[in-house]
């Protein structure tokens, strides 16, 4: 029997917008993604080089938040396995069938120690990148925006973050890259992948449920710079960058969508394999590993969230 793999990657993250409009304009316009469903209520983008339906879904709601994250997994086989082993450790799965959610087939839903609800699952439909697969260009020509080729991943809130971290790593198998203890000697910070990058998920500490960032892959520093140029041209408010991250090592530039949920732009970093030892960071160093240059966290970046 061949060995599964149970969770690829970030499949999408869905979130919460006070004006459409809005975020269509500047999901769109300014990040460069491309819309592809709306509803009445909901609209999905997804990058170019993505090939699944979306990955970022938004939702009209007075409150900008986030509804939930959403992993996607090797096999069918792997939401069987996964539902049982989230009900082993004592949480409710909800089960969404296939017609129900647009874009996708069947999935499962639970909510996670953080607080958040997350979705597994394997069937998206497949609307095919830009390039095509036949011949393929390297790039897609007559991009808007940043157009980042696709997401990343994302940063969460949680009050336990030892908690939620265990929850990750035993119950669904993301592996420990890198670790951010406080003084005490509880982690304040953790970095877990599948996908062997530095990170698909990430837990920092602060209020269960909230969302920190999400954040889309770039090739290399220069597409950032030109990020920086494009989001300063557009008058968007950036938070920190463009600058480096001491863990994971990538560069990024952080900034706020119109509405206030901040998003990321990201690239470089190590390429872990599953036997990577978890790197660890001591709070007395939090700034540079966070901010490598800057070696300090601004408030706003710790107390921010949606
Ligand atoms: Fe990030």
């Amino acid at each position: 029997m061949v060995a599964r793999m149970g969770i690829l990657r970030l499949s999408h993250v869905d979130i919460t917008v006070p004006d459409l409009d809005l975020a269509a304009a500047y999901y769109t316009g300014v990040l460069g993604l491309l819309e592809s469903e709306r509803t009445d209520d909901r609209i999905f983008f997804k990058c170019w080089d993505e090939e699944d339906h979306h990955s970022l879904a938004v939702r009209y709601d007075p409150r900008v938040g986030i509804d939930r994250f959403s992993f996607k997994v090797e096999d069918e086989e792997d939401l069987e396995e996964l539902e049982t082993k989230v009900e082993e450790y004592g949480f409710r799965v909800h089960r969404v069938s296939r017609g129900e959610e647009v874009g996708q087939g069947a999935s499962i839903r639970f909510e996670t120690p953080s607080g958040h609800e997350m979705e597994l699952v394997h069937d998206v439909e497949k609307v095919g990148g830009l390039l095509g697969k036949f011949n393929p260009g390297a790039i897609p020509v007559g991009m808007q925006g940043i157009a980042p080729p696709r997401m990343d991943h994302l940063l969460i809130n949680a009050e336990e973050v030892g908690v939620a971290t265990r929850f990750y790593m035993d119950v669904l198998g993301f592996r420990l890259t890198e670790q951010l203890i406080g003084s005490d000697g509880h982690q304040i910070g953790t970095w877990l992948e599948r996908s062997h990058t530095p990170h698909d998920i990430a837990v920092v500490n602060g209020p269960n449920g909230a969302l920190h960032h999400f954040a889309y892959w770039l090739d290399d520093w220069d597409h950032v710079r030109q990020a920086a140029d494009i989001l300063a041209y557009n008058s968007i408010q950036i938070d920190v960058g463009p600058t480096r991250h001491g863990v994971t090592r990538g560069n990024t530039i952080y900034f706020f969508d119109p509405m206030g949920t901040r998003n990321e732009v990201f690239t470089g970093g190590y390429r872990p394999d599953p036997d990577f030892p978890t790197i660890t960071w001591t709070e007395d160093n939090i700034g540079r590993a966070v901010f490598y240059y800057e070696g300090e966290v601004n408030e706003r970046f710790i107390k921010v969230h949606t």
